[in-house]
């Protein structure tokens, strides 16, 4: 663990080949269902940093959200991002609203490809309200649809900085977006 630490930070280390696919993108979009799909089809192993904090925490995400603040659930964000960083060949599924601290970024582009899905408010209401929206303890208000709206609205730019790879997701069965996550990564292995 510690070598390959050290290959990250090192400089010929940043250069080296990126064995991680890291999917961010808002709420809804798909990156779970998809993210562990393209491991499976990749041999990869898959990663959701939101369940490495709930076990770090020894509590759900809606939990650290209200008894101990969104400020905290951001450090805990950080904190796991930067070790989960360090890992190869894995696919990576960041929570919402990681992009919104850049630091989050820079240690996962080290390590992976940054790929961002999107998909249109509408489509996202529908995919979390099948989930149950007290899993998202920033759209437990009283108009999801209007929050949804003005949280994208607010994001747009931070997931624009992640990366330039983007998938727009709403009007494709996960099948699909699957493919065009691997053929991306293909892409960009090819390029380097
Ligand atoms: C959040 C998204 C959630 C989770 C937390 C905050 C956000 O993850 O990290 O509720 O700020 O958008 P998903 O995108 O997997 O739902």
């Amino acid at each position: 663990m510690l070598a390959s630490i050290k290959a990250l930070d090192s400089p010929v280390g940043i250069m080296a080949e990126k064995t991680n696919i890291c999917l961010v993108g808002f709420m809804g979009t798909g990156k779970s269902s998809a993210g562990k799909l393209v491991a499976q089809q990749l041999g990869k192993q898959y990663i959701e940093t939101d369940a490495i904090i709930e076990e770090k925490a020894g509590k759900s995400i809606p939990e650290i959200f209200s008894e101990d603040g969104e400020l905290h659930f951001r450090e805990l964000e950080i904190e796991t991002i930067r070790e989960a960083a360090s890992n190869v060949d894995t696919v990576f599924s960041l929570g919402g609203g990681a992009v919104l601290n850049q630091i989050n970024i820079m240690y996962m582009r080290q390590s992976s490809v940054i790929i961002s899905l999107t998909a249109r408010p509408e489509v996202i209401f529908q995919r979390i309200s099948k989930d149950g929206k007290e899993k998202r303890p920033l759209l437990a208000k009283a108009d999801p649809m209007q929050e949804i709206e003005k949280l994208l609205a607010t994001r747009a730019p931070f997931y624009a900085a992640a990366t330039d790879l983007i998938i727009e997701t709403s009007d494709n069965e996960i099948d699909a977006i699957v493919a065009q996550i691997i053929n991306l990564y293909d892409e960009y292995k090819g390029s380097n």
